[in-house]
């Protein structure tokens, strides 16, 4: 394995000069940069596997960069090391909010320095590994989805306006994230489903609704190892309970079903009933509201959030606009998002 390459950005160059010495003499590669902007192109273009980063630079400062790079999915891995002035504990503070990893206090002592970068730098192998777990799990879930032509980009659109639903009821970032992954796993365990269920264009039998029933629990059973999807888990056993207590694996009622999993629920429905399926073609925006807000009043969905998601923008999801002739209304069991 590689020792790792760092970027120093700091626009003192005689101190950037020395840390990035201090590195190589340890056999770290150390590139150097004097100021915030030429540091986020440098991440952008080619990422590092550790940044050291000074705060107090004109221009863009260090909370500046760092909570860029942290708010960037594809840069927000990469550790951030703020190199901030003795004792300055405010300093700190902002570093904690603008995502960094770690600190180092000026002057910057040379034995610290080495064993933070080297405990960072194996910490972020670690963390690697367990996003390649990820990535095979997400790659997974887009086979299952690319079986069925008609729920093409199902998931993509649901990560995303959960993820923006969750943001504009104020959840957490960590919750946040639970939904974008939730949006895109939470079928995983219709892996389990045969393709003669999975993709039936008729009504399901009682036994074989028994079997597509069990998707949630054998999804949870997939993504549990993955420590860094303890969040997701809730998202992903309970996306077909409903508010009054009718729906399943556990019939949970109202509150006791995880907010997050009600949240990922409405924009499923939704997404459900405003795409083509076999049995039925895309409802308009304001068909599919009026479905679910009858919905709300029969006691299956969570009406604040109902309410939330209805204020929210939404695009129309492509191809609605090759609408099929229609056929009535769908029948209700089929135009839950659980049958296709
Ligand atoms: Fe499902």
């Amino acid at each position: 394995m590689r020792n790792g390459h760092i970027l120093v950005v700091d626009d003192n160059e005689a101190l950037r000069g020395l840390l990035a010495e201090i590195l190589r003499t340890h056999g770290f590669e150390a590139s150097t940069l004097g100021d915030g902007k030429a540091a986020l192109d440098a991440v952008a273009t080619d990422p590092p596997d550790l940044i050291l980063l000074d705060v107090n630079m004109p221009g863009l400062d260090g909370f500046e960069v760092c909570r860029r790079i942290k708010g960037n999915a594809k840069t927000r891995l990469i550790p951030v090391v703020l190199v901030t002035g003795l004792s300055a504990t405010q300093d700190r503070v902002r570093g904690i909010e603008a995502g960094a990893d770690d600190f180092l206090s000026k002057p910057v002592d040379r034995n610290e320095l080495i064993a933070r970068v080297r405990s960072l730098l194996s910490l972020k192998a670690y963390v690697d590994e367990l996003e390649s777990a990820e990535t095979v799990l997400f790659a997974l879930a887009q086979s299952i989805e690319g079986k069925d032509p008609y729920t093409e980009g199902h998931c993509g659109r649901l990560a995303t306006y959960s993820a923006r639903l969750g943001e504009r009821i104020g959840l957490p970032p960590e919750q946040i994230t639970a939904l974008r992954r939730g949006g895109i796993v939470h079928d995983i365990g219709k892996v389990a489903v045969s393709d003669a269920i999975l993709l039936k264009p008729g009504p399901l039998t009682k036994e074989e609704r028994a079997i597509m029933e069990q998707h949630p629990l054998v999804g949870v059973r997939i993504c549990a190892p993955l420590k860094s999807f303890r969040l997701v888990l809730p998202i992903i056993r309970h996306h077909h309970e409903k508010y009054d207590g009718s729906g399943y694996p556990d019939g949970l009622k109202g509150e006791e079903i995880p907010l997050t999993a009600r949240v990922l629920q409405i924009v499923d429905v939704y997404d459900a009933l405003t795409t083509q399926r076999p049995y039925k073609r895309a409802l308009s925006r304001e068909e599919a509201l009026e479905i679910m807000e009858a919905e709300v009043r029969k006691g299956w969905w969570d009406q604040r959030l109902f309410e939330e998601f209805r204020q929210m923008p939404v695009e129309e999801a492509p191809g609605t606009e090759e609408r099929l002739p229609a056929k009535g209304r769908p029948t209700r069991e089929r135009s839950l998002p659980e049958s296709g």
